[in-house]
């Protein structure tokens, strides 16, 4: 895929492996930093790109996400998050994500009606949950789920169609949220609250998880305004673990279902999606605001092996963006719900005032992450721990779909295949059990 400033063979970077210099091409983006094309640093040295965790590595070219990690800047298709939050809503969101423009009126009809008519899952399908124990986390459920659907919806698996590419990434986008409030239902041991179309994306979501058949369930307007915003800041993140999951599972020619599944498996981690149960957990354990001193002091010790949640990015060494956002969302949900005075809130603020002002913290460049915030707020909002991640899978199904269809639809594309350093043992002869010594 080609990049709107040309990408230009000038200038070129030099690298002298064993006496022998090569030049690499150096390609320019719209806007960020420029790249080295190392694809020929093998055939002609012999020698790998030696890069874990990817710190400076780019795998792919994309129109999708920017992010500056140095300015707390995020950007989907140029848009910066902040505007999005404000002033659009999801599902407008998800169009744009898709498809690069915001949609005018009549575009923006069909995809909400298109979304809301997919919302129902095959009714076979809700057997599947009743195969899972009782106290099954919602996340192994969605893993399973999830992937099940290329089991259902065979006619969209074809990913050479770009009809059906179509088709799969409304289906996901669609039926996402069923199949987490399903999850949480079963965990609840409540009835299953089948989608109503005529309630928007977040409302929708809000009455299939909180309503009973027994009683009238209002969507607090609010709070519903509140999901959105907290799913579009969680829409997508450029080429991030999960994401890159996504990818490199759909290089294969795996179908979208299938790899979104993979993805829900990877954003699972306490490193990635799980970081807001674990920051919602710590601030928890911590409990009152005279007990910070010791858990930074903690987190500032290596062999204590404790981080503080919520805190640091690989890509933000600046305040991200998201959490500036999710902390007034938060804020919001509170004053909306009567909670006042949570003493989780209390706790978070004056971590993050003591964190900002302290060394460690200011000179490794750690800054409340948008998990720091959104854990309070969505425990506010009725969600117990275990769907926190549950969520951000909702919402970042969008940008994973977004990711998978761009590299699908990508001339460059190949099958993902990364090298090594070997570091085992060199060839050695095969000696009978007998002989072993
Ligand atoms: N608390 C204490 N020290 C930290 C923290 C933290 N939360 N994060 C990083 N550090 C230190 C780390 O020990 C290292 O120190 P040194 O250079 O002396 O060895 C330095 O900062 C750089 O850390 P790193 O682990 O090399 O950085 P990374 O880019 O590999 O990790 C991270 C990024 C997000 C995994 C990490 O900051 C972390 O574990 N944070 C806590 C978990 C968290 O909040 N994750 C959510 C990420 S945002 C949601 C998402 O996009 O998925």
């Amino acid at each position: 895929m080609s990049s709107d400033k040309p990408s230009t063979a000038s200038p070129m970077a030099n690298l002298s492996v064993g006496g022998k210099t090569i030049d690499m091409p150096v390609r320019s983006g719209t806007v960020g930093p420029d790249v080295i094309d190392v694809g020929r640093l093998y055939k002609e040295t012999g020698c790998f790109n030696y890069d874990p965790g990817f710190t400076s590595t780019a795998n792919c070219s994309s129109k999708i996400t920017y992010i500056d990690g140095d300015a707390g800047m995020l950007l989907h298709r140029g848009y910066p998050i902040d505007q999005l939050a404000e002033q659009s809503n999801f599902l407008e969101v998800c169009f744009l994500l898709l498809n690069g423009e915001l949609p005018n009126e009549p575009e923006y009809e069909e995809f909400q009606l298109a979304i809301t008519r997919h919302t129902m899952l095959h009714e076979q399908m809700t057997r599947f949950y009743t195969g899972f124990r009782r106290d099954a986390h919602p996340m192994a459920v969605m893993c399973g789920v999830v992937g099940a659907l290329s089991a259902f919806y065979h006619d969209s698996t074809d990913i050479n169609d770009p009809e059906q590419r179509t088709i799969a990434a409304r289906r996901l986008i669609a039926k996402m949220p069923t199949i987490a409030a399903m999850a949480y239902k079963y965990s609840v041991g409540q009835p299953f609250i089948y989608p109503r179309n005529d309630l928007d994306f977040s409302a929708n979501f809000l009455q299939m998880c909180f309503a009973v058949p027994c009683a009238p369930y209002t969507v607090d307007p609010v709070i519903a305004r509140a999901l959105d915003r907290i799913f579009i800041l969680h829409a997508d993140h450029e080429q991030n673990a999960s994401t890159s999951t996504v990818r490199l599972a759909g290089s294969s020619g795996a179908n979208p279902f299938a790899c979104i599944a993979a993805g829900i498996a990877c954003l699972w981690g306490p490193a990635h999606g799980g970081a807001n149960e674990a920051a919602l957990n710590m601030l928890s354990e911590i409990g009152t605001v005279d007990r910070i001193p010791e858990y930074i002091k903690k987190a500032k010790d290596k062999t204590s092996g404790f981080r503080l949640m919520g805190f640091g990015h690989r890509v933000y060494k600046n305040y991200d963006p998201r959490a500036k956002v999710m902390q007034k969302t938060c804020h919001e949900v509170l004053d909306a719900l009567g909670i006042r005075n949570e003493p989780l809130l209390q706790v978070a603020m004056e971590l993050e005032r003591i964190a900002l002002e302290d060394d460690y913290f200011v000179e490794k460049k750690l800054y409340p992450n948008i998990d720091f915030y959104s854990g309070i707020t969505l425990r506010a909002i009725g969600f117990p721990v275990e769907m926190f991640t549950v969520l951000f899978a909702v919402a970042r199904t969008v940008g994973w779909v977004a990711q998978w269809k761009e590299m699908i639809e990508d001339p460059e594309q190949r099958i993902g295949r990364p090298r090594q350093l070997y570091i085992g043992a060199p060839v050695r002869d095969y000696v009978p059990r007998g002989q072993r010594g």
